[in-house]
């Protein structure tokens, strides 16, 4: 018989009929007559409750075995449940345990545990409710992102993982190496051999997989990425992973004002699948974690987002009422705080700021004609800040070349080339796939929205 999956239970099972279902056991509790299992298969939020009643073979010695954490094959009847929010249960006729579990040493007990607790259980946090509902939540995350790409004709190409160049320029490099570290080969200045490394220069992870993205969209016109990216900053903030996912469209013939109609469009597609798919996921994240969460998504998809300068935006910080720890003058970088304070308290919703100044953004951006500012976007948003990041390209050889260093620019000559044949505008941007699920659930903590999540002294599991 085929086992369907327990959402589909809840679904679309009916009274009588005879199912098979295979999970693991969130609870049992034994009443005189009767016990009671509360199963789960990852597809739902929901527990399917089983009866097990006293005519089932062997039932004393079948009741010690059933215990929290363990793996059981269940063959029974779906019955209307008399008890309030489910509409159906199974009565069990069969049951196989697959692995039994030792309900004193088993680290999920019934009672809620903190997030920093399941950080330590990486193997085991996916088997609760928050964790489980998180992945659900990103998973559909993900097919939205994909869906809403594919049915804009964009390709989905795949950009290295190992490279050679710094994207970003921000020297947050992980070195990629099969040198004997223990005995390297040296170079003359006593420094790290790496033309005899693995591919004969130094590599790395990458931190971002546009550069390669530009290539690619000089010939299909749309293109996107959806990877990991790797950055050996050592912030330990609650923003911040060493591993994360990006999301980067690169489209041709596409200024910032369609970048920033793209990336508009983008969030609400994926707000909105979300919304749809999984309203009892997104319940459980504005019951317990934060009651704001369901008000939030649909702000985001019936809402334009705000969009100003950075000008615009030093100016308003300027204003505030209050004292920022970093202060605030035209040149800076926008720290958190101010990303926080124009997104959640001044905006209330999505924040697109662009053009700032060229002094603080990669070299690959698009110097604008005030020779001051460059034509960049970030995305704010209340809680997280910076979602996303992304610009119009520099697509005049001549203006790269002032804003590339020279090392760079004997480095990236094939980035170069695609200005000397065939350049066009093109504009992209990099979405921080667990800052959007971040921001989706409400987590406090990035690290909690990644099976397993990477971090400065943490990569355990
Ligand atoms: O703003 P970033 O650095 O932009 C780029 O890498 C561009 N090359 C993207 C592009 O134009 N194609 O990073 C993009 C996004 C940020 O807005 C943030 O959401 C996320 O990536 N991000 C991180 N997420 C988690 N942990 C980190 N350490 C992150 N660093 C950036
Ligand atoms: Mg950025």
């Amino acid at each position: 018989m085929e086992t369907p999956r327990i959402v589909d239970i809840f679904k679309q099972g009916q009274p009588h009929q005879e199912v098979v279902v295979q999970g693991w056991i969130r609870t049992k509790r034994e009443l005189k007559d009767f016990a009671f299992l509360e199963v789960n298969d990852g597809s739902c939020l929901a527990n399917l409750q089983v009866i097990l009643a006293p005519e089932l073979p062997d039932y004393p010695e079948l009741l010690k075995q059933l215990n929290i954490g363990s793996s059981v094959q269940i063959t029974g009847k779906l019955v209307e449940s008399p008890g309030k929010g489910q509409k159906i249960e199974l009565k069990a006729q069969e049951v196989r345990i697959y692995g039994n579990s030792n309900p004193e040493t088993y680290p999920l007990q019934k009672k809620r545990h903190s997030f920093e607790f399941l950080r330590t259980i990486g193997h085991l946090r996916s088997r609760t409710n928050s964790i489980g509902a998180v992945m659900r939540i990103r998973n559909t995350c993900g097919q939205a992102i994909h869906e809403f790409f594919q049915s804009r004709g964009f390709i989905w190409v795949h950009t290295p993982i190992i490279t050679a160049n710094d994207c970003e320029g921000a020297g947050e490099l992980f070195t990629v190496t099969s040198l004997d570290l223990n005995n390297p080969p040296k170079t003359a200045a006593q420094e790290l051999d790496y033309s005899q490394d693995f591919f004969g220069r130094r590599a790395y992870l990458t931190v971002s997989g546009q550069l390669e993205a530009e290539v690619m969209a000089s010939a299909f016109s749309r293109v996107y990425t959806f990877g990991p990216t790797f950055r050996a900053e050592n912030s330990n903030t609650s923003r911040h992973l060493a591993e994360f996912w990006m999301v980067e469209p690169e489209m041709a013939f596409c200024d910032l004002q369609g970048n920033q109609d793209l990336a508009e469009a983008f969030l609400k597609q994926i707000f909105k699948t979300v919304l749809e798919k999984c309203p009892e996921d997104l319940e459980f994240f504005n019951q317990r974690i934060d009651n704001s969460v369901i008000a939030t998504a649909e702000n985001i998809v019936n809402n334009e987002f705000a969009r100003i300068t950075y000008t615009e935006a030093i100016a308003l910080l300027e204003k505030a009422d209050r004292k920022f720890e970093y202060p605030v003058e035209w040149g800076i970088d926008l720290q958190s705080e101010h990303e926080r304070y124009l997104a959640e308290e001044l905006f209330k919703k999505p924040l697109i700021v662009r053009d700032y100044p060229a002094g603080i953004k990669a070299f690959y951006m698009r110097l604008n004609d005030d020779q001051k500012t460059v034509a960049a976007m970030d995305i704010l948003v209340p809680k997280i800040g910076e979602i996303i990041g992304g610009s119009q390209r520099e697509e005049r050889l001549d203006v790269l070349e002032t804003r590339i260093t020279p090392e760079a620019r004997t480095e990236l000559w094939w980035y170069l080339d695609l200005r000397r044949y065939g350049t066009v505008p093109h504009s992209g941007f990099g979405l921080g796939f667990e800052r959007l699920v971040q921001f989706m659930t409400g987590m406090g903590n990035i690290r909690d929205v990644i099976p397993f999540p990477r971090t400065p002294m943490s990569a355990e599991f």
